[in-house]
């Protein structure tokens, strides 16, 4: 019997977009018996777990951000023998399902939230956030809803405002209220009795707001080409003080279940992110960190995050790496096309649970999106800055079939035109394409515990190069990246970079001795062994 929890510490996790992985039933739009059939191409990679963004009865607003109902499947993506379908063949291929878990705020759409705006005394009033205008007639406060515009919307049958901090189509719970904690208690019973791993939980930070309903203050640093709502900081709005009390509610319920894993999403600095895994590890098992996504590409830097991280995480505490999402910019587009490689090779050889983004393996890019096009409401509403999630929701590239395979019907959103060579079949049957080199990392890093429990060691370097080393008792790992395109020499000489080349970026190197001088070519990274 394996270790208790060991599946979330040694594993690699897998984020599908279920829109977009793969259409079965050609309306376009990806759905569960899609992703069933796509399983093969996960076992293939060596993923440990899937975790799905939300499958649920949905009105789409926010493409499943917006629940209707977080018991039931949307007809779009299935039903619920498909999903027992899914969950089947993925555990019995290995693989862990992870869900989406969106408990701050329900679709306007909701039964809650339709019978709490019936009336200011129906009983489900207080599960959301009501507030009367301030005095002039205005919003309650100056919050801001992080896809453009205020944050409260007025509802002229009660003459009251609802909170929503993202579209208005998704007001907030109130997470003071007993009943809507129980409720979403339930539901994670429900989705844990049918065999789920755990789940990714939204914007958990957000849950607590302050009771005071406080102004926030404006943010000093605010600059036009930002998205409106920087324009205060969410100091009352997130991140109270007693949303600890709720993470650990939630880790409780998913303790009352064999072996599972809450998963928080977290956009903290890293002092903030790390109170979420809670007083005594009672909170998430693993806060996202979510620092790579906005990292500057520069060795430097990226070392000071690395150093900055494993410095504050509390003692016990698992680490974990986020390199894409479908939240941000494709990290093909991020880094520059010379260096995805080099960014998976970080990804897979830092200490902590590595999150792949569906496509991020075959290198998929950032895809341009012509403005009658959009669909994110994000962009929709804040136009023209660059906001869009589109270019990073674009259908998997499967082949070079019509539509890359994803679907014989118009897909929801562009495939990439580069699909005809950037694809899954394509890849594969090129020895040293990107894909190869993502199959390769995740059997090494299987092959060699020092990478997964091993400790993390900075290794002095200048320049482009970043150097680390991770070690346990019968191995140490060295690894080497050079972030920018000039080749580059070092000594190894007294430094203990010397053994022998595990894996290059470019699989072409593997076997190579290292002794005397380690030669990387521009925008290469290598892994190199020795056992000790
Ligand atoms: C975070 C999710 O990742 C994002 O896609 C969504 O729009 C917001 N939360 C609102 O639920
Ligand atoms: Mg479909």
């Amino acid at each position: 019997m394996a270790e208790r929890g060991a599946w979330w510490r040694e594993g690699i996790f897998y984020q599908i977009y279920p829109r977009s992985f793969q259409d079965s039933d050609c309306d376009g739009v990806g759905d569960l018996t899609g992703i069933i059939h796509r399983l093969p191409h996960l076992l293939t990679l060596g993923v440990d777990a899937i975790w799905l963004s939300p499958i649920f009865t949905s009105p789409m607003a926010d493409f499943g951000y917006d629940i209707a109902d977080y018991t039931g499947i949307d007809p779009l993506y299935g039903t619920m023998e498909d999903f027992d379908a899914l969950v089947k063949a993925a555990h019995d291929g290995g693989l862990k399902v992870i869900l989406d878990l969106v408990p701050n705020h329900t679709s306007d759409q909701h039964p809650w939230f339709l019978q709490a705006r019936h009336a200011r005394d129906d009983p489900h009033r207080d599960w959301y956030i009501w507030r009367d205008p301030a005095p002039d007639g205005g919003p309650p406060n100056n919050w801001l809803s992080e896809f453009g515009g205020g944050a409260w919307a007025f509802d002229s049958k009660t003459a009251q405002y609802y909170y929503h901090a993202f579209l208005a189509q998704q007001p907030d719970l109130n997470w003071r209220n007993p009943q809507v904690r129980a409720a979403i208690y339930n539901v994670m019973r429900f989705w844990l009795r049918k065999g789920v791993d755990g789940f990714r939980v939204d914007v958990i930070w957000h849950l607590i707001k302050d009771a005071q309903f406080r102004d926030n203050p404006a943010n000093p640093d605010y600059h036009g080409g930002r998205p409106p709502h920087e324009q205060i900081l969410s100091r009352y709005s997130a991140d109270r003080p007693e949303v600890h009390e709720v993470v650990a509610e939630m880790r409780a319920v998913i303790d009352e279940f064999d072996d599972r894993v809450l998963i928080g999403e977290i956009y903290l600095p890293v002092e903030r992110l790390m109170t979420y895994y809670g007083k005594d590890l009672t909170g998430a098992h693993l806060p996202f960190n979510f620092a790579l996504l906005s990292a500057p590409w520069h060795a430097r830097e990226i070392e000071a995050i690395i150093a900055d991280y494993e410095a504050a995480l509390p003692p016990g505490a698992w680490p974990n790496w986020v390199l894409g999402n479908h939240d941000r910019p494709r990290v093909a587009s991020r880094v520059g096309p010379d260096q995805p490689r080099v960014a998976a090779m970080l990804l897979l050889t830092l200490r902590g649970t590595p999150t792949l983004y569906y496509g991020d393996e075959i290198g998929m890019h950032q895809v341009e999106i012509a403005p009658g096009e959009v669909r994110d409401p994000f962009e929709r509403n804040v136009p023209g800055i660059g906001v869009g999630r589109d270019g990073c929701r674009t259908p998997m590239q499967w082949s070079a079939l019509p539509q890359a395979g994803f679907t014989q019907a118009v897909p929801w959103l562009p495939v990439a035109d580069d699909f005809t060579h950037e694809n899954v079949v394509n890849l594969s049957a090129d020895r040293r394409s990107i894909l190869n080199l993502y199959r390769a990392l995740i059997r090494m890093r299987k092959t060699h515990r020092a990478l997964v429990t091993g400790r993390y060691r900075p290794v002095a370097a200048q320049g482009d190069l970043l150097l680390y080393r991770r070690e346990d008792d019968g191995e140490v790992i060295t690894v080497a990246l050079n972030l920018g395109d000039e080749p580059v020499a070092i000594a190894t000489e007294g430094r203990g970079l010397d053994g022998e080349i595990l894996l290059s970026t470019w699989l072409d190197r593997d076997g190579e001795r290292i002794d005397g001088t380690l030669d990387l070519r521009g925008n290469e990274g290598v892994v190199i062994g020795k056992a000790i």
